[in-house]
């Protein structure tokens, strides 16, 4: 299972939920599970996360190894899941894709998120703003990180996709 998280600058939100799933599937024993992040944008390709990204999420134990890339259709051959932040990137990312099969991976990550019964919320862009906009986004991140989790070990992915994914 191959999962890409993906935003619009692929330098705060999308390497905040690499950085996390990583870590979770990693403390989960999930090695079968890889991934990877990219951005709807060029303007950061080949730049590593944002400064806060990387601060707040290093006080929360996470390590960054990515640096931005651009999402493009041939990237849709590279994952199995695409965990877009928000409304927007969800679709540009759609918009992109060359097929049905492409375009039945894409779900925003708020779909696994523990209000997501009440209604799918986006992940806010925290770019140019406060530090409290980077812990918030982290707590939300987190929250939904654990649901996916949760679907990968219980074998639930499916349903989500089917209740949610607007592709
Ligand atoms: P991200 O946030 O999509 O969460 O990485 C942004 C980062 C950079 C820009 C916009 C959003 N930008 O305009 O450069």
């Amino acid at each position: 299972m191959r999962i890409m998280t993906v935003c619009l600058g692929n330098i705060c939100r999308s390497p905040a939920a690499e950085a996390v799933l990583i870590h979770e599937l990693e403390k989960a024993g999930m090695d079968h599970v890889s991934v990877t992040s990219a951005g709807t944008a060029p303007w950061h390709v080949g730049n590593r996360p944002h400064e806060m990204t990387i601060e707040e999420g290093q006080g929360r134990g996470y390590t960054f190894s990515t640096v931005g890339i651009q999402f493009l259709p041939e990237l849709f051959d590279e994952a199995d899941l695409v965990l877009a932040m928000d409304s927007t990137n969800e679709q540009d990312i759609l918009e992109l894709a060359r097929t049905s099969q492409d375009a039945a991976k894409v779900v925003r990550l708020g779909a696994f998120a523990s209000d997501a019964a009440e209604g799918v919320r986006d992940v806010p862009d925290p770019y140019n703003g406060p530090r409290e906009g980077y812990t918030t986004m982290y707590d939300q991140i987190e929250d939904a990180v654990a649901g996916l989790v949760r679907a990968l070990r219980e074998d639930s992915l499916e349903r989500v996709l089917a209740e949610h994914r607007t592709g």
